[in-house]
């Protein structure tokens, strides 16, 4: 199957659920206040410098969702770890936001952003 569905009701405010897509981890993030302020107010960072508006969906900012992969060489990143308040890769030592933004480390990328889509308020659409 390409795609899955997600009921967003599953993840509490401040954690994430780790769902499988496609052979991979995929990160579903309910953020905090703070942390949204936070990787807003931080502008366009990352490589590619990114905002955070660009990596989440209109009137959903609270949810972040990413591919769990490292982009150095794929082992799954610690949540709520590292420097940066998002993930920290235990294997190398790379430090994402809380935007999956890679911001110190040997990762080249931020972690990506799947195509998905809201179907409802409280679901996403994965693929
Ligand atoms: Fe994550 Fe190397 S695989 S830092």
């Amino acid at each position: 199957l390409a795609s899955i569905e997600f009921d967003l009701t599953k993840v509490q405010e401040g954690q994430q659920v780790v769902i499988k897509w496609q052979g991979k981890p995929v990160f579903v993030r309910y953020r905090t206040p703070a942390e949204l302020q936070k990787v807003i107010t931080e502008g366009a960072v990352g490589s590619p410098p990114q905002t955070d508006a660009e990596r989440t969906k209109s009137g959903h900012e609270k949810y972040l969702v990413v591919v769990g992969s490292c982009t150095h060489l794929g082992c799954v990143p610690t949540f709520g770890a590292g420097d940066y308040g998002g993930w920290f890769c235990p294997c190398h030592g790379s430090h994402y936001d809380a935007s999956g933004r890679i911001r110190k480390g040997p990762a080249p990328l931020n972690l990506v952003v799947p195509d998905y889509e809201y179907t409802s308020d409280t679901r996403v659409k994965i693929g």
